[in-house]
């Protein structure tokens, strides 16, 4: 059916092309100056809606859209509407200056077609069903255009015309604001735990601009054929200044404690002991503190006027030497969350503290290094692996015996148990190069108290109250020992 579809398309804009037989290339140059327009067009819009998402996210006003989702509408959809139009209609001034109006109009709404159509084409041909949504862009235009073409040929573009060009358009224009309204539902919740790496009203702007581009594709041509375009610009530039405005302001508050609506702010607390070990087995390093990760790109800075000791002079550094930056994480998306803070407080103590022993080092035939160990602690324990430069590390005992980095080159594993489990047994086995003064591999342990009586410290406890309604967090304790072998 797609491609019963895309052939109809193709023959009718062929025969277009070929219509007075005199003017084939003249035709050819009219229909790609009008695709390349488009695509002009598109790269403009995509452009001027990322640096207003650049200049939002730079002054703090990230997520301003995370629970009035509209703010988005009228920020971004409003300046890549604005900017589609203004690209046209400058087109329009310079291009098609003394053209009877009908001509250029035509002209765009067969290069829509056109692009429809070898995206049908193509996303067919490569076996992916969600074709079907450019069968939909394709058929449903053509028949329209078809049926109503005596109209627009004899009359123009009359209030009749225009109706039934509405109509036609009405069922994928329909289908498609339904699609668009479940990615965006999708979307914004993951924006509110996308880490502090990826500005999330770029990735919001950059989807509200594609929908605006594929919602958009057939009414261009209306540029072409209305007499000015600028009341329309005025409006929707006022629209997008009124709303910049009242987004630079803070008006938005991003999060919501609503319980119908609830659009949190997502926390992890982890009040964390950490020692480090160096080759010889004394501890070179200790501290301890509660290590707090925002998951947003907004990180703390609306948690600090609620506790103003969570301020940005307690950003955590990064322990260069140690995997994953020497910290407690859970899943390996240091990546993603490169900001955090580190809140001093006192040590802890667990009553089941983690028991870490060395069962054997030995020199295989291989001449590898084999490092066995005996772990006992809580039922959940991260492993953290960093080979040093010249050794590598060539098989373990976990999983099927082939260690796969993470993001970055370090080795993580979660591993947990249930509660009377017998001690974890596991062994690594690093390739190791002749001279090694400074250890051939660094490897750092921490115990999660994700429950019971270690869970949570009183300082943890006494922080957490303190978090405003609107947050919601999870605080446990952990320990974090660095071994170097
Ligand atoms: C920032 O945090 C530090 C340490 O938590 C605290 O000493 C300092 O007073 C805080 N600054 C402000 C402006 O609250």
């Amino acid at each position: 059916m797609n491609y019963i579809t895309a052939a109809i398309a193709f023959f009718y804009l062929s025969k277009k092309i070929l219509q007075p037989k005199t003017r084939v290339v003249h035709n050819l140059k009219k229909l790609f100056t009008a695709f390349g327009l488009a695509l002009i067009s598109w790269v403009c819009t995509l452009a001027t809606v990322l640096i207003v998402a650049a200049f939002v996210s730079v002054i703090g006003r990230s997520l301003s859209w995370y629970t009035h989702f509209y703010v988005s509408v009228f920020l971004y959809g409003t300046a890549a509407a604005a900017k589609l139009i203004l690209v046209h209609t400058l087109a329009k001034k310079l291009l098609y200056k003394n053209m009877n109006e009908q001509y250029p109009g035509d002209i765009f709404f067969d290069a829509s077609l056109m692009i429809w159509t070898v995206a049908l084409a193509v996303i067919t041909h490569l076996g992916l069903c969600s074709a079907f949504i450019c069968a939909f862009w394709v058929a449903f235009p053509l028949l329209t255009k078809l049926m109503i073409h005596k109209e627009f040929s004899q009359k123009g573009a009359t209030m009749k015309f225009v109706m039934m060009y509405m109509l036609g358009m009405f069922v994928p224009y329909l289908y498609t604001m339904y699609l668009s309204w479940t990615v965006f539902e999708m979307f914004t919740p993951i924006m509110g735990r996308s880490g502090s790496e990826i500005p999330p009203d770029a990735v919001l702007a950059g989807l509200i601009v594609v929908t605006t581009i594929i919602l958009s594709s057939y009414f261009i041509n209306f540029i072409y054929l209305v007499k000015s375009t600028k009341t329309t610009l005025i409006t929707l530039a006022a629209m997008f200044v009124v709303t910049l405005i009242l987004v630079c302001s803070g008006i938005f508050f991003p999060y919501s404690s609503d319980e119908a609506n609830p659009k949190p702010k997502r926390v992890f607390l982890q009040h964390v002991s950490r020692r480090f070990h160096d080759l010889d087995g004394n501890v070179v390093k200790s501290d301890s503190g509660i290590w707090i990760n925002g998951f947003d790109y907004n990180g703390i800075s609306h948690i600090t006027p609620h506790v103003p000791e969570i301020n940005d002079t307690i950003r955590t550094p990064c322990e260069e030497q140690a995997p994953f930056c020497g910290l407690p994480w859970i899943l390996p998306v240091h990546f993603m969350f490169r900001k955090n803070w580190y809140l001093p407080a006192p040590e802890i103590v667990p009553r089941n503290p983690i028991h870490f022993k060395v069962l054997s080092k030995e020199l295989t035939p291989r001449n590898s290094l084999r490092l066995s160990f005996e772990v006992s602690g809580p039922s959940h324990m991260s492993l953290y692996v960093r080979p040093h430069e010249g050794s590598a590390l060539s098989t373990w005992s976990l999983g099927d015996g082939t260690p796969v980095a993470s993001v970055g080159g370090d080795y993580f594993v979660f591993y947990s148990h249930g509660l009377q489990a017998s001690p974890w047994h596991f062994w690594v086995e690093l390739t190791a190069p002749e001279k090694h003064s400074h250890g051939v591999v660094s490897l750092a342990i921490a115990a999660h108290y994700f429950f019971g009586e270690d869970q949570k410290s009183p300082q943890l406890y006494a922080l957490l109250e303190r978090l405003p309604n609107w947050t919601f967090s999870s605080g446990w304790s952990c320990t974090y020992d660095l071994f170097v072998f």
